[in-house]
């Protein structure tokens, strides 16, 4: 890695500025917070410094510089963050330096990006007439063929497989990416759906039956160390940015649905793939909005989908609003049905989730049955208490009493009583949130003090060299090795750089992470680096006490028991160094 260009971009980059791009901060004291996008955040709880050039959330631990927030918050890799950076501010960052991902698992996307490409050629051979025509019929055209790169296996047993082999792949890693099971092609004469990560590799398939065989519709990869199913959302990395200009998200159940909005510019939906959604679909969710529209099918399923994925939603502090589906239909066949400008007109007019929910909860309610009425009061309360905008509860509570004939007044005071559990309910929640912090003692309370000044005073270096105070744990001692060999080789050191410098230290980094994040004077005297060091050079005493007592139990020679109690007295008295 090119340090000094990597330093320069670093340089010339205010992390204030860079970040406020993506979240509002609001300056506080030195510092600046915003709500942190790496957990859900109520409050806002991700500081960052300009002093320092780096950031850190004191709820979820979060922290790094400049392009450890892009890499995070854009979900790229370390590489590609810098060069992001450094187009921020017109430092271009030629593109062989970014280099593919030093992936382990690179040689499965290239097996999948083959693989797309053997598929995309069949589906337009003469054996693929009978798979344009069924894709015709469902009006997918040509364009959106390519765009979503669909293909088609043929109905030969390992045509794949061959062709893998011949291009030198290893039998057994062609295995395990899923393409192929015991010598024969795991997709069989079906239209090839590819899927991708998050940031846009192919990592997996679904492949749709369309001869009316009698097997599963559709066949997905089985999870594979490249493909996980919750980590995958349809469509993603294609809807990133018409997400980030349309500032919401519409989620949908199936990728037909998808490809089908898409087809009339509805460019911002995703879709989960058939499943529920897990806490890693959501973070993906929240990288690029805080709104999320359900459009899922129509009929029954479908509803109660809409009901349980709001929940998650609204539960994650995002804002839901549902986009309902008539006559059991999904979003595709609504499309086909009704017609694009329909479809417009219903994403320009989206339900308040909690609006939709009380609407299926007066379904089949007998409003003439006082036992059916109280339940369904009591139901809609639960509902309105979960709502966080105080007028909305208001207007909520307005028309409940309107169509209950129940006196607003009482109904206003159930619901107090509602909140008030509330409240205490979500203190407590906050209490579980914070992180446990394991206790550090004294000891390695200093040295990580010591270990903040030598990153930000340069002349602590020096002191602790020439001190030649031994740090007597071994992740300490590591890094501050560390910091004196890049300041040797550099002349110069600063925590953002610093950071950069330990990327991919396992081990080193996020202990660099937490010393970045102690709240110090960054005025301190020789005397009290001299201090912190005496303080070390007497644990490091009462280290070595220890072990000559271990030594004396087990020595069994009376004149070298003697010589090592004699040690021990000296050390005790501090006239040993
Ligand atoms: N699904 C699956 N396996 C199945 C059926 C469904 O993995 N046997 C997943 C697919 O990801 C699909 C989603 O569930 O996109 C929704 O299922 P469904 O509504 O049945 O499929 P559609 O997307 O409507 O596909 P089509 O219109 O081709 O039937
Ligand atoms: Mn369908």
């Amino acid at each position: 890695m090119d340090q000094e260009l990597v330093n320069k971009i670093r340089e010339n980059t205010d992390i204030v500025e860079l970040i406020s791009k993506y979240i509002p901060l609001v300056k506080k004291g030195k510092n600046y917070f915003g709500l942190c996008p790496f957990h859900n955040d109520n409050n806002p709880s991700l500081s960052v410094s300009r002093e320092k050039q780096i950031y850190k959330c004191f709820v979820c631990g979060e922290a790094g510089n400049v392009f450890n927030f892009v890499e995070k918050y854009e979900n790229v890799s370390f590489k590609e963050a810098v060069k992001v950076v450094g187009d921020s501010i017109g430092i271009s960052v030629s593109s062989n330096y970014i280099t593919k991902k030093e992936d382990k698992n690179q040689v499965y996307y290239d097996i999948y990006d083959i693989a797309t490409k053997f598929y995309q050629n069949n589906l337009l051979s003469a054996k693929g007439l009978k798979a344009r025509e069924y894709l015709q019929k469902r009006s997918l055209d040509m364009k959106t063929i390519q765009e979503f790169q669909i293909g088609l296996s043929l109905n030969s047993p390992n045509s794949l497989y061959k062709l893998l082999l011949k291009k030198g792949y290893k039998q057994e890693v062609i295995e395990r990416s899923g393409l192929v099971t015991v010598d024969r092609d795991t997709y069989l004469n079906r239209i090839i759906f590819p899927l991708a990560n998050p940031n846009g590799l192919i990592n997996g398939f679904s492949g749709r039956i369309y001869n009316g065989e009698n097997l599963n519709k559709y066949l997905n990869t089985s999870e594979t160390e490249i493909f996980k199913k919750g980590e995958n959302l349809f469509n993603y990395s294609r809807a990133k940015e018409s997400v980030r200009k349309k500032k919401y998200v519409i989620l949908m159940e199936g990728f037909m649905a998808v490809i089908r909005a898409y087809t009339i510019g509805v460019t911002n939906c995703i879709a989960t793939m058939g499943t529920s959604l897990t806490s890693e679909q959501i973070n993906l969710i929240k990288r690029l909005t805080n709104t999320v529209y359900l459009c899922l099918d129509g009929d029954q399923a479908g509803q109660t989908a809409i009901i349980n994925n709001g929940a998650l939603l609204s539960e994650n502090n995002l804002n839901v609003k549902v986009i309902p589906l008539t006559d059991n239909l999904d979003p595709d066949d609504y499309i086909l049905k009704y017609g694009k400008d329909k479809f417009y007109s219903l994403l320009e007019s989206p339900l308040n989730y909690n609006d939709f929910k009380i609407s299926k909860l007066k379904n089949g309610v007998n409003f003439n049955s006082s036992d059916e009425l109280s339940k369904y009061i009591n139901l809609v309360l639960e509902e309105i208490r979960l709502e966080k905008d105080e007028i909305k509860r208001e207007i909520m509570l307005k028309n409940l009493a309107k169509e209950t004939n129940v006196w607003y007044n009482t109904l206003e005071k159930k619901l107090n009583e509602l909140l008030s559990t509330r409240e205490s309910n979500s203190k407590k929640r906050e209490i579980v949130l914070k992180p446990t912090k394991n206790k550090k003692n004294k000891y390695e309370k200093t040295l990580e003090i010591l270990i903040y000044y030598m990153i930000t005073k340069k002349e602590v270096i020096t002191i602790v060299e020439n001190s030649h105070v031994y740090f007597p744990i071994d992740k300490y001692r590591s890094l501050a090795r560390e910091i004196s060999e890049y300041y040797n080789k550099f002349g110069f050191i600063n925590m953002a750089d610093f950071n950069t410098y330990l990327e991919g230290n396992l081990e080193l980094k996020p202990l660099l992470l937490e010393i970045m994040g102690l709240d110090l004077d960054n005025n301190v005297s020789n005397e009290a680096i001299l201090e912190y060091l005496r303080v070390i050079k007497e644990y490091n005493v009462a280290l070595e006490i220890k072990r000559l007592e271990n030594l004396i139990i087990k020595e069994v020679d009376p004149l070298e028991q003697a010589k090592i109690s004699d040690q021990i007295r000296k050390l005790k008295i501090g006239s040993v160094e």
